[in-house]
């Protein structure tokens, strides 16, 4: 196939070029992982989608600082081959495989659980459960994984939970009614949109539930990231996005921001916050701001999940 000759425009590779300085000179201002010397020795982790894309790398990561590591995915095989590797790259032993339909997940204790899990791209639908399954899969399932392992990392204090947004929260809406599909959103772009804002007002609303028990919770944007994520994209888009990809972060990079809110020490005590694609700290959208919309979220989620009642603090 033919580059189309607009490619080959000066002007195009002026723009290219800028482009890429750019996005260069902001990567370098980057948090770098391997000048942090956390050491996660007699701790355990759990990442959740960890047998590919931004989930294996920060697996990875935190099992290279001697992290005993849950990867907790829904895929036997899959899960099992980064296992594999993960424990092949680290010399780490102590990398597990879980699958999240069971609940399998207890341990004696639990450190730093990473909600990373997510989908893009699924059809409309409602699961037999009477959830929407995009926002069952990326919101509610980790809404309810959280929850049901808050006991644990209370008891293991000092304790983080990350939680991997995007920075597309911003064009998103937490109407409760997406939750089970009353309301049907315009298109499985604003789904993702949205389940990306409530998982910012989860964030700020359990922070706010968990003020004074050494838990903290944070949640993240990884940046433009070319991964799996696509895969329920038409042809069409995929090509689009492949065009685009040199712009894009890898996995690898994309993985950065979600170990800075895991284990680095400016992070330390800080909760209730929201971290950029180049690790800062930095002020989400307005909705991902409202705290009374994020109680009214988590009371509409606890009903759904039927979860009796959260932690009151
Ligand atoms: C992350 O979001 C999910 C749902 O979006 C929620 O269940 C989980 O508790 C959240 N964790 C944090 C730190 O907000
Ligand atoms: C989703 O968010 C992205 C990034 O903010 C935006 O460009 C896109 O238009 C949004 N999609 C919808 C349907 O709101």
């Amino acid at each position: 196939m033919e580059l189309p000759s607009a490619c080959s425009h000066p002007g195009w590779f002026l723009l290219a070029l800028l482009l890429g300085l750019l996005l260069w000179a902001r990567r370098r201002r980057s948090w770098d992982p391997r000048k942090c010397p956390t050491d996660l020795s007699g701790k355990t982790v759990i990442v959740t989608g960890a047998n590919s894309g931004i989930g294996k790398y920060v697996a990875l990561d935190l099992a290279r600082r001697n992290a005993r590591t849950i990867l907790a995915c829904r895929n036997r095989e899959r899960g099992q081959a980064a296992v594999e590797e993960i424990r092949a790259a680290t010399g780490n032993p102590a990398v597990l495989l879980r699958l999240l339909d069971t609940s399998s997940l207890a341990s004696t204790r639990l450190d730093v659980l990473v909600n990373n899990a997510g989908l893009t791209g699924l059809p409309f639908a409602i699961t037999p459960e009477g959830l929407e399954q995009t926002f069952a899969t990326n919101y509610l399932g980790p809404f309810l994984l959280t929850n049901l392992l808050l006991d644990l990392l209370k008891a293991s204090a000092p304790a983080r939970i990350v939680n991997v947004s995007s920075f597309r929260h911003s064009a998103g809406t937490a109407d409760g009614r997406y939750l089970t599909g009353q309301q049907r959103p315009r298109s499985f772009d604003a789904a993702y949109n949205s389940t990306k804002l409530m998982n910012v007002l989860f964030t700020a609303e359990l922070a706010r539930r968990l003020q004074g028990t050494g838990v903290t919770a944070n949640a993240l944007s990884p940046g433009v990231v070319s991964t799996g994520i696509m895969r329920h994209f038409s042809w069409a888009v995929r090509a689009l996005f492949a065009l685009a990809r040199p712009f894009m972060k890898s996995a690898e990079q994309g993985a950065i921001s979600t170990i800075y809110c895991a284990v680095s020490e400016e992070l330390s005590g800080v909760t209730g916050r929201y971290v950029d694609s180049e690790c800062g700290l930095a002020l989400p959208s307005a909705a991902a701001r409202d705290a009374g919309l994020a109680r009214k979220l988590w009371e509409e989620s606890e009903r759904l999940t039927g979860l009796t009642g959260g932690p009151r603090h």
